[in-house]
């Protein structure tokens, strides 16, 4: 039973990431590229529509993030000092981007490409950071 919730809870974690951060990584290097070839009006629209619909998946995976994360904390204490003060870094950035993201997916934010370019970038560095803490105990 408590291998099943290790599993679903991993799994919790790492769909949530992929949702936040592969989702980001997509409108900001695909879908945002793309839509210069519209007139300004209409990309306006397109980037609003993008924002409304990508919303709700913010707001899941950062919840699903911060349950499977705190689950995760709790599940396996006793590490060393090099790999709490990783963990500090890595939920500094975190903080960073949910933040940035929530303010991307608001309606009319001003300087969405600025908080889209933060979020991936935050969000590659925190892989890197989740990589190092699973190697280093
Ligand atoms: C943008 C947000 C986040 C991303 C992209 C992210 C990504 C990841 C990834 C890819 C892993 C490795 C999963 C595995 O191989 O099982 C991981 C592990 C972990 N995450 Fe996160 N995470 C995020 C937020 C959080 C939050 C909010 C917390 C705590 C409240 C947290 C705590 C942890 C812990 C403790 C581990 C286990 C590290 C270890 O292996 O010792 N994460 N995270």
């Amino acid at each position: 039973m408590l291998y099943a919730l290790q599993v679903f809870v991993r799994w919790l974690h790492i769909s949530s990431a992929v949702v936040l951060i592969g989702g980001a990584v997509y409108w900001r290097l695909i879908l945002m590229p793309s839509s210069y070839a519209l007139p300004a009006g209409e990309r306006e629209i397109l980037n609003e529509r993008d924002a409304g619909a990508f919303r709700p998946f913010v707001l899941a995976a950062i919840a699903g993030l911060i349950l499977s994360g705190i689950f995760n904390i709790l599940a396996r204490p006793g590490h060393s000092l090099s790999h709490n003060v990783m963990l500090a870094v890595k939920l500094l950035l975190v903080a960073h981007v949910f933040a940035a993201a929530l303010v991307t997916v608001r309606a009319h934010s001003p300087r969405r490409t600025r908080t889209l370019t933060g979020t991936v970038i935050s969000g590659a560095v925190i892989l890197a950071i989740s990589a190092y803490l699973r190697v280093v105990y």
